[in-house]
């Protein structure tokens, strides 16, 4: 199991990234069998204060990366200097980040770029909606389709799928999608990856509301490799009892 901590922009303060990285790496190094990995994605300058010089089994996500190398390019966080920080992986496509206008295109060129630095990208794919006639399973096909038919076979193997329906994102344990629905979204994600990379090499991870009061439940049978963990993940007593409930 990989978790991965979403801090968002609920991090605003060092004190706060200090004591959760504190959390992450107490949980890193006493990592129960079922979690193979902690992975704490801060915001941009904590990722710099925290990655830089970070000894611990906890590894580091960028929540974004840019489409650009190094240049005339304002506000940009290329891949190039997230790979000197000791970063490992990068959200691509978050739904906050499309809704900001993000389109599949500068998804596809934003994971290319973390490839090209040797940076694993988490690709969040997620509907919206689902309409009873099930065209929302259409629209995740083109969020794959769209990244993977622009990378090689050897790119396509390291990518990393998060499953978040937006539905589900920022709500509370009881509006998060059920382990029934889980498993079937994840049986119909393998297959359509199974295009692209070969079966079951691809790892799935779900995000969407999981708390402590839920992760248990939706890692059983659900046929998921991990979670990518937003509010829940910000808050030390939350993160800690994630972490413990799935061990
Ligand atoms: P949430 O966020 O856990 O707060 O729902 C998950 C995400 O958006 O990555």
């Amino acid at each position: 199991m990989l978790i991965v901590a979403n801090w968002k922009a609920y991090v605003e303060s060092r004190a706060k990234a200090k004591s959760l990285f504190r959390a992450a790496r107490r949980i890193s190094s006493k990592l129960p069998k079922s979690v193979s990995q902690i992975v704490i994605a801060p915001p941009a300058p904590y990722l710099g204060l925290l990655a830089a010089g970070n000894k611990s089994k906890v590894r580091f996500a960028a929540q974004d990366i840019s489409n650009t190398t190094g240049g005339a390019h304002t506000g940009e966080v290329t891949a190039a200097a997230l790979k000197e920080l000791g970063v490992t992986y990068t959200l691509v496509g978050h739904s906050e980040r499309r809704a900001a206008g993000e389109t599949d295109t500068t998804i596809a060129s934003k994971a290319a770029h973390a490839l090209a630095q040797g940076i694993i990208p988490i690709l969040c794919i997620g509907e919206a909606v689902r309409d009873e006639d099930a065209t929302y399973l259409h629209g995740l096909r083109a969020q794959i389709d769209a990244v993977y038919t622009t990378l090689t076979p050897e790119e396509r193997a390291q990518v990393i799928i998060a499953y978040e329906p937006l539905w589900a994102i920022g709500k509370s344990a009881a509006e998060a999608i059920n382990p029934v629905d889980l498993a079937e979204m994840i049986l119909y994600l393998r297959k359509v990856l199974s295009t692209y990379v070969p079966a079951g090499k691809t790892k799935i991870l779900y995000g969407g509301s999981v708390e402590p009061g839920n992760i248990r439940m939706l890692a059983g049978g659900s046929g998921i490799d991990g979670f990518l963990i937003g509010h829940a993940s910000t808050d030390v007593t939350s993160f800690s009892a994630l972490a413990k409930a799935v061990s």
